[in-house]
C-alpha cells in the first residue's frame, strides 16, 4: 500500500482568551522519513487542560503560535527509518508524554513534550516522530483507552509510586504508596480518576472528591471509599483528615486544583504527609495560593510532578497489564471534525475521566 503523502492537521494560530482559535489545515505534506523516525497514523487522541490553557493563553511556561496542539495520542506504526531495528510496521504504539525523559531526575534538556508550545503536537492524521519518542501500551486497551494514559495516566503513577514520601526516619529512604495508606484526590478528571483508580489497585484507601452528587458513582466504581463534595464543604481538606485514623491526616493528596486546592491539601495530611502538585484547575482567580510557611506546621513535604520518565511509564504500563487496568473514558468520544466541541466539552468540565478524539470517526 503505498505511504501517504499529505495529511490533515487542526492548528491554534494564536492565543485568544474568547475561543480556542482551532483552524483545520488540509492536505499538509508530510515531512520526510529520517533514519531514526517513524511513520505514523494517529488513530485517537486525548485532549489535556494543557490545550486548553495554551489555546487560551493561561498556560504558565512560555509558548510560541501558530501550534499544532496536543500531546496524548495512540497511533498504528506505517513506516519506519532505515536505521529502525526495534519497531516494525504495523505495530500499534503511543507517543510519550514526556519524551526525552527516559530515566532518573528531570533536566533542562529532558523536559519537552509534542504539543507544548515548542514542538508539534498530534491533533493530526498522520505525523513523522523520532522512534525513540513511541512506546507500546497494555496489550488489553483499545486505541481509544490508549491514548488516555500518557500525561494523565503518568502523572497520576508518578505522583503515587515516585517515591515521594518520606521514609521511616533512620530507616528506609523515600518511598511510592503502599497498602494501608490513604490518599485523597480531587475531583473526577482524568488525573484524579487514575490515580484513585492505582491507589485502590496498590490497596490504599482513597478519599474523593467532587463537585458533581451525580459524579460520585465514577469514583466509587474505582473503590473509593468516601467521597467529599468540595463545592458544599470548603474544609474538605480538614473533614478529609478527620475520615482518618486517629484525625490523623492523609499520607498523600494528588493536588490537581493548585492555588485554590492547596490550603486545604496541605490541612488534610498527616505530620509528614506529601502533597504531589500536578496542576492549576483552579485558575488565577484563587490568588497565588498558600504561604510557603504553611509547610511548616504539618511538616509537610510538596512535590511537583510533570508527567514522568520512560521508566516510571513502562513500570505502569506492567501494573496495568497485571490489574487488567482499564481507564475511564468519557462516554462521548468525538470524531475528527468535532475537535472544537471537544475542546468545549473539556472546558465546560461536563466529562468524566479523558475526553478522546478518534480520528476515524
Ligand atoms: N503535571 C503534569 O505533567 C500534568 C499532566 C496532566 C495533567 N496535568 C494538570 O493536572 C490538572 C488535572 O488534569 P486533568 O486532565 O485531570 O483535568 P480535567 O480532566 O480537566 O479535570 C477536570 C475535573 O477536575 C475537577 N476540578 C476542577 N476544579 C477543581 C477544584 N478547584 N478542586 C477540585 N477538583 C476540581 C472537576 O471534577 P468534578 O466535576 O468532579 O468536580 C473537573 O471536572 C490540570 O491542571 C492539568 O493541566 C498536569
Amino acid at each position: 500500500m503505498a505511504l501517504p503523502t499529505k495529511t490533515d492537521e487542526w492548528v491554534v494560530k494564536s492565543a485568544s482568551s474568547t475561543n480556542f482559535n482551532l483552524h483545520l489545515s488540509k492536505s499538509v505534506p508530510i515531512q520526510s522519513l529520517g533514519p531514526n523516525d517513524v511513520l505514523l497514523e494517529i488513530k485517537a487522541i486525548s485532549l489535556n487542560y494543557r490545550d486548553l490553557a495554551i489555546a487560551r493563553g493561561t498556560y504558565p511556561l512560555p509558548t510560541t503560535f501558530p501550534l499544532i496542539p496536543t500531546s496524548d495520542a495512540s497511533a498504528l506504526i506505517l513506516a519506519t527509518g532505515a536505521a529502525i531495528t526495534t519497531l516494525a510496521p504495523g505495530t500499534p504504539v503511543l507517543i510519550l508524554p514526556a519524551p526525552l525523559h527516559t530515566t532518573g531526575p528531570l533536566t533542562s534538556a529532558t523536559h519537552a513534550a509534542p504539543g507544548d508550545g515548542h514542538h508539534p503536537g498530534l491533533l493530526r492524521r498522520h505525523a513523522v516522530l523520532p522512534a525513540s519518542w513511541v512506546a507500546r501500551y497494555p496489550a488489553h486497551l483499545s486505541y481509544v483507552e490508549a491514548a488516555t494514559i500518557g500525561a494523565a495516566g503518568l502523572t497520576a503513577w508518578n505522583a503515587l509510586f515516585g517515591a515521594g514520601l518520606p521514609g521511616v526516619a533512620g530507616g528506609a529512604g523515600p518511598r511510592g504508596i503502599r497498602a494501608g495508606d490513604v490518599v485523597l484526590t480531587q475531583g473526577t478528571g482524568a488525573v484524579a480518576l487514575f490515580a484513585a483508580g492505582f491507589a485502590v489497585r496498590a490497596g490504599a484507601r482513597v478519599i474523593g472528591t467532587t463537585s458533581s452528587a451525580g459524579k460520585t458513582r465514577w469514583l466509587r466504581a474505582l473503590g473509593v471509599a468516601e467521597v467529599l463534595n468540595y463545592r458544599e464543604d470548603g474544609r474538605w481538606g480538614e473533614t478529609a483528615r478527620g475520615l482518618t485514623a486517629g484525625g490523623e491526616g492523609v499520607d498523600l493528596v494528588v493536588d490537581v486544583g493548585g492555588a485554590g486546592t492547596l490550603g486545604q491539601s496541605l490541612r488534610a495530611i498527616r505530620y509528614d504527609g506529601t502533597v504531589a502538585v500536578t496542576g492549576f484547575l483552579s485558575g488565577g482567580e484563587d490568588g497565588p495560593g498558600p504561604s510557603l510557611m504553611e509547610v511548616l506546621p504539618r511538616a509537610a513535604n510538596v512535590r511537583g510532578i510533570l508527567a514522568g520518565s520512560r521508566a516510571q511509564y513502562e513500570e505502569m504500563v506492567g501494573k496495568m497489564e497485571e490489574w487488567e487496568f482499564r481507564p475511564v473514558v468519557d462516554e462521548r468520544v468525538f470524531g475528527f471534525g468535532e475537535v472544537e466541541e471537544a475542546y468545549e466539552y473539556l472546558w465546560a468540565q461536563k466529562h468524566v475521566g479523558k475526553v478522546v478524539i478518534e480520528v476515524a470517526k
